[in-house]
């Protein structure tokens, strides 16, 4: 009766997620990346759909089998997935950021394989584009929610980007201690929006996109429906 009462909270509703992290090329051989199994995001499709909502994932390169049902536009750089993004957000209801995007990508992306000369050498690098916040920024944007991996000063830095960025919502996690996040099974989530907040105690990704999922859906319907 419970799982019955739950299946629908999203009924009817386009969830956007992207997932994954993204590479970005110096040359045909070589790229810049961040650590991350796509997990995550992938848990938080399979449990929006399982709300009931319309699930349309943007996936970095990633291991994880796709989930049936599921609509999946694969990408590689930060660039790529802005694009495939910002071509499905504003006809979403709710945009989560779960992608662990470059925050940097080379100037130059060599078409040869770089030779190695120097002894020492150097990389100019470029800001990427903030995908959540531009998302956040559509005049009529989807309830977003954003991730905030930290190794220090968690609460902070959630709070300064759930304002900086003018996103719903914030999960964020430790990272860098022996406390879950990129390779593991489990995760953990200090959730923070503008007025409230709350924990979600270390435990499976699945179990813990199911949480975050019945969360999102409380926020988003209290304010829309
Ligand atoms: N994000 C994004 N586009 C980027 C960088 C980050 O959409 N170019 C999103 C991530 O998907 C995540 C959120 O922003 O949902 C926070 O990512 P995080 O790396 O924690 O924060 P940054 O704003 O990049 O700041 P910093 O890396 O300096 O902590
Ligand atoms: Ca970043």
């Amino acid at each position: 009766l419970l799982a019955e009462t739950k299946a629908g909270v999203l009924q009817n509703l386009k969830v956007l997620i992207s997932a994954g992290p993204t590479r970005e090329y110096l040359d045909p051989v070589r790229f810049i990346t961040n650590r991350s199994s796509g997990k995550m995001g992938y848990a938080l499709a399979t449990a929006a759909l399982r709300a009931g909502a319309q699930v349309s994932l943007v996936s970095g390169p990633v291991n994880q089998p796709a989930p049936m049902g599921v609509e999946i536009v694969f990408v590689e750089t930060a660039a790529e997935m802005y694009d495939a993004v910002l071509a499905q957000a504003d006809h979403s209801d709710i945009y989560i950021g779960a992608a662990a995007v470059a925050d940097y990508s080379p100037v130059a992306v060599e078409k040869t394989k770089i030779k190695k000369q120097a002894e020492q050498t150097s990389l100019i690098l470029q800001k990427t584009k903030d995908i959540l916040a531009d998302v956040a920024l559509l005049s009529n944007a989807p309830f977003t929610v954003g991730f905030a991996a930290e190794t220090n000063d968690l609460e902070a830095y959630a709070q300064e980007k759930l304002y900086k960025k003018n996103v719903g919502m914030i999960a964020a996690n430790w990272v860098g201690r022996e406390q879950g996040g990129f390779d593991s099974e489990q995760n953990a989530f200090e959730i923070f929006w503008h007025n409230g907040r709350t924990s979600l105690p270390m435990t499976d990704k699945n179990q813990l996109a199911e949480q975050l999922i019945s969360i999102i859906a409380t926020k988003f319907n209290e304010k829309n429906r």
